[in-house]
Formats: C-alpha cells, sequence, structure tokens
C-alpha cells in the first residue's frame, strides 16, 4: 500500500449535529474503510475551541463525549488513531512557527474569521473592512486559528482532510503555508488536499437553509444534535422552515427543501432523485414526518453505540492514550527536522 495520511479535526465546542456527522465523520469513515490510507489521525481540536469561551467542566466533558462520538459515529481504532488535541504540545510549537510566517492580511481574507468576528464588532455600519479590523475587539486566537490548523495538517505528513465546505479555505491557506515554507527552508511539509463530500459539504439550519447548520447557533430549532431524543428529532423536523409551493424537489430557489433532501439522502443511502420521485404528488407534511423517522432510526444506531463506549472509560482512555502517543511520536521527529531546517535550538 503507498503511504497516505488522513488528518481531521472536530471542535468540541458544543453539541455534535448532522452537519458534522454527514460533513466529517460518515465521510471521513467510508475513507477508512475503502482502504486507501495507510495512516489515519483524528482529533478533538480543543486548543481550537478556546478560541471563543468554553467553561472548563464542560470543556473537559465534551472532549470525551465527542471522542466517544467520533468512534460510536464509525471512527475504528483498529484502523485510525484519535486523540485530544492539546495533550500534544507539538501542535502549538508548529502553530507559533506559522504565525511569524503567515501575514495578517491572508488572515483577515478568511470568511470564517469575517463571519466568527461579526459578533466582536462594536459598530453597525461599517464603512470598510478597514475599519472592521480596526475595530475588531475579538481574541487574537479567533484570528490566527488558521494557523493552529495547519500546523494540526502538516505535522503528520497529511495527503488528505476530510471537511465540510466551511473549511476548504483553511485547507488551502494550509497548502500556502507548506509551500512557502518548503521553498524558504527544503521540501519538508506535504501539501494536503481538501476532500469534500460535494453534495453534503454544507447542511444547513433547519430554522434559515441560507446560513449552515452550526455547534454555535443560538437557536436550539435550528441544528439536529446527535444525541437529540426521537421527540425533540420529530419536533424540529415538523417546526423546519419549508419553501413556498409543495413539491418536493432539489432547487435553487427551494433552499430549505434542498436541504431536507440532503439530509435524507445521505441518512437513508438513497439517491435526491429517488426521494424526490418517491414524493411526487405527495407533498411536505409526509416528507417531513418520514424524513423525522430516518433520522430517529440512523441516529438511534449511533447513540447506542455511544452510550456503551461513554460508560468503558478505560476503554475510552486506551483509545486516546495510544493516539497521544502515535501523535507525538511522528509530530516529535517532525518538529525536530522543522528546528533543524530553521535553526531553532542547539
Ligand atoms: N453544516 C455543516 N455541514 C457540513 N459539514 C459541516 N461541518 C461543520 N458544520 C457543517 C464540518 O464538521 C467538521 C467539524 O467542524 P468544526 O468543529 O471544526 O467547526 P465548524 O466547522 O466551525 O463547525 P460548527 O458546527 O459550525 O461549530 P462552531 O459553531 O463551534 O463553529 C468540519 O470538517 C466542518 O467542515
Amino acid at each position: 500500500m503507498v503511504k497516505k495520511t488522513i488528518f481531521s479535526g472536530i471542535q468540541p465546542s458544543g453539541d455534535l449535529h448532522v452537519g458534522n456527522y454527514i460533513g466529517m465523520i460518515r465521510q471521513s469513515v467510508n475513507l477508512q474503510e475503502s482502504g486507501e490510507f495507510s495512516d489515519l489521525i483524528f482529533c478533538v481540536v480543543d486548543l481550537h475551541a478556546i478560541t471563543v469561551f468554553q467553561d472548563p467542566k464542560v470543556l473537559r466533558e465534551k472532549n470525551l463525549e465527542l471522542s466517544a462520538l467520533y468512534l460510536a459515529g464509525g471512527i475504528d481504532p483498529n484502523k485510525s488513531k484519535l486523540f485530544i488535541q492539546s495533550e500534544n504540545p507539538d501542535h502549538t510549537y508548529l502553530a507559533w512557527i506559522f504565525d511569524c510566517f503567515l501575514n495578517m492580511g491572508q488572515l483577515f481574507r478568511m470568511t470564517q474569521f469575517k463571519e466568527k468576528a461579526q459578533k466582536f464588532i462594536k459598530a453597525d455600519n461599517l464603512s470598510s473592512l478597514a475599519e472592521a479590523r480596526a475595530l475588531f475587539e475579538g481574541p487574537v486566537g479567533l484570528f490566527n486559528y488558521p494557523a493552529l490548523m495547519a500546523a494540526d495538517i502538516l505535522l503528520y505528513d497529511t495527503n488528505v482532510v476530510p471537511v465540510g465546505e466551511d473549511q476548504r479555505q483553511h485547507v488551502e491557506l494550509t497548502r500556502d503555508i507548506a509551500e512557502k515554507f518548503n521553498k524558504q527552508f527544503g521540501e519538508i511539509f506535504v501539501l494536503p488536499e481538501t476532500r469534500v463530500d460535494r453534495d453534503a459539504a454544507r447542511i444547513m439550519s433547519l430554522q434559515n437553509p441560507l446560513s449552515k447548520m452550526s455547534k454555535s447557533d443560538k437557536d436550539p430549532l435550528g441544528t439536529i444534535n446527535i444525541l437529540n431524543t426521537p421527540d425533540e428529532i420529530r419536533e424540529k423536523i415538523k417546526k423546519a422552515v419549508t419553501d413556498s409551493g409543495s413539491e418536493v424537489v432539489f432547487k435553487e430557489d427551494k433552499p430549505a427543501i434542498s436541504n431536507l433532501l440532503v439530509i435524507y439522502s445521505r441518512l437513508s443511502g438513497k439517491p435526491v432523485e429517488e426521494i424526490e420521485k418517491q414524493y411526487q404528488g405527495i407533498g411536505y407534511g409526509q416528507f417531513k414526518s418520514d424524513l423525522a423517522e430516518v433520522v430517529v432510526g440512523s441516529l438511534k444506531k449511533i447513540q447506542e453505540k455511544y452510550q456503551v463506549i461513554k460508560k468503558d472509560e478505560g476503554y475510552l482512555n486506551k483509545v486516546l492514550n495510544e493516539g497521544r502517543d502515535f501523535s507525538l511520536e511522528k509530530s516529535s521527529q517532525k518538529i525536530k527536522e522543522i528546528k533543524r531546517l530553521m535553526g531553532l535550538g542547539r
């Protein structure tokens, strides 16, 4: 087998939702089963999560919850490694080096930063981006988040990064950093490629189909969480906004129904066209109640597995310890080489 590596991470910044599951975990599980990769590394990126405030007690719990959900969602520790980012200090070491390497303009151009920075800008009418920069009163970590993400990826000679569409720009920036570094100091970093599941790249909020489903969404009706109860799921899908008309079709001017169709398709395994045919002339009501059962059914399997794993602390710790040791062994070799190339230390 050709040596090929996958790396991807999820922030323990809230409740994992079907967007994270469909956009990242399922895609990763498919790649895990493809046999195409020799090293598969998955991470609970808690240092990324603290770019916005996290309650310490909750964060600890979320680290373990997310680890158990990775496993329940199909990440197999016999084939993949799983660890918690803050347990390997090499990530922040390399992020600092990249901080000294990136320019501010590159970081200001990141769409995710622009979106997340909004709530730290205390002005209603910004006349220019320059004004927005000057008025940004948020944490520096939110701004240079891509440096840490680049470190996560480049430490492991990652070839492929399975992510949702929202992370594509960060992986492209990671490639730019790697290229610039290689040119300046010698060929040390592998250029990673983004792997986005085209049809499920951006699962949208159930309450606002123009904005992505997000852990930090203030409206609980907007997201379907992996650990929601069947009744909560039914309620959320019942209350999901729909478009005008009554046809169940995937169309640009029907963003709400298109989003529900994608969720249905990804969780049932049926192509969108087949589902469209199935609901021809039937209308939204039946479609929504069937979708609720599809979601309840597919999350039930994950939830049952999650309960078993979560109770078995010994098992979970063993998996995370093995993952941490594996990551430290790999990353320390990389850091040693980087230090040598850059003239750091003795
Ligand atoms: N709505 C989505 N549709 C498809 N994929 C998604 N991802 C996130 N939201 C969607 C993918 O899930 C992985 C983990 O995401 P993350 O934890 O790194 O953070 P994020 O992208 O910022 O996700 P959230 O849910 O919106 O979290 P908060 O609110 O904390 O920022 C990534 O691969 C991401 O692409």
